[in-house]
């Protein structure tokens, strides 16, 4: 049986962690479709090709290197064979994924690998055109959001913990320009759809958060959980 939990939400709004956690608690695939975007970003960047024509970004994308796989229940990401994890979240890469992944020929990549990996699977899949696109019949639609502050909190935590010095300012206004075009892109928006289960995070712990969205995708498959309800693929 399928089964299709997907979260939404802006930057750092906690849908990361708390999607992995689920996904290990329910026994679920994990997919973190904001690490397909980030890939495709430092491709380009590695390409100087970030704001190349949409012919050569598509000939990029064709003949790319770049493989998305499932290991271990999660995304693996793989340039030329080298596993991608921190390069994806560097600064760089952070001040150009919105505006490449604003681009057309860019979602259309990786929505279709999305929908590849989720087909008949059951899945945590988080970004932010899930629930509105991606998979728009999922089972349980989940919107997560947060304060600002707090969000630029989380996010400096997140770089402190690599040993990047970040600026309380810097990261805030970073988040708002990325939510800026996340949310207000022609294509694919960032939207709370009116079927999805609101879940603001502000003053929750990680376990709380993951715990509230648990107990509803038990309530919806009528079975309790743990490891037993899983087996994605
Ligand atoms: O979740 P994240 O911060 O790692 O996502 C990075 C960027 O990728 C985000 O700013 C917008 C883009 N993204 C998207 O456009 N659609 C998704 N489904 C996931 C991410």
């Amino acid at each position: 049986m399928k089964f299709v939990v997907a979260i939404d939400g802006p930057a750092s709004s906690g849908k990361s962690t708390t999607a992995r956690l689920l996904a290990r608690k329910l026994g679920f695939i994990h997919l973190d479709t904001g690490a397909m975007y980030r890939a495709v970003t430092y491709l380009l960047l590695g390409k100087q090709a970030e704001e190349a024509t949409d012919d050569k970004v598509a000939g990029i994308l064709e003949s790319s290197p770049l493989e998305f796989s499932i290991i271990e229940g999660a995304l693996s990401v793989r340039l030329d064979g080298k596993q991608l994890t921190d390069e994806l979240r560097s600064p760089e890469v952070d001040r150009w994924v919105s505006p490449v992944s604003e681009r057309r020929v860019v979602r259309k990549f990786c929505v279709k690998k999305q929908r590849e990996i989720g087909k008949d699977a059951k899945l945590v899949c988080e970004g932010r055109d899930i629930g509105s696109v991606v998979f728009p019949d999922a089972e349980l639609k989940v919107f997560m959001k947060s304060d600002l502050a707090e969000r630029a909190r989380r996010r400096q935590k997140e770089l402190e913990a690599k040993g990047i010095d970040s600026d309380e300012v810097e990261v805030k206004a970073g988040l708002v320009t990325r939510d800026k075009i996340d949310s207000g892109r022609e294509l694919s928006p960032l939207i709370q759809v009116d079927d999805a289960m609101v879940v603001d995070t502000t003053d929750m712990s990680i376990e709380e958060q993951v715990d509230v969205i648990y107990k509803e995708v038990v309530k919806r498959t009528g079975k309790s959980g743990g490891r037993g309800m899983g087996g994605g693929r």
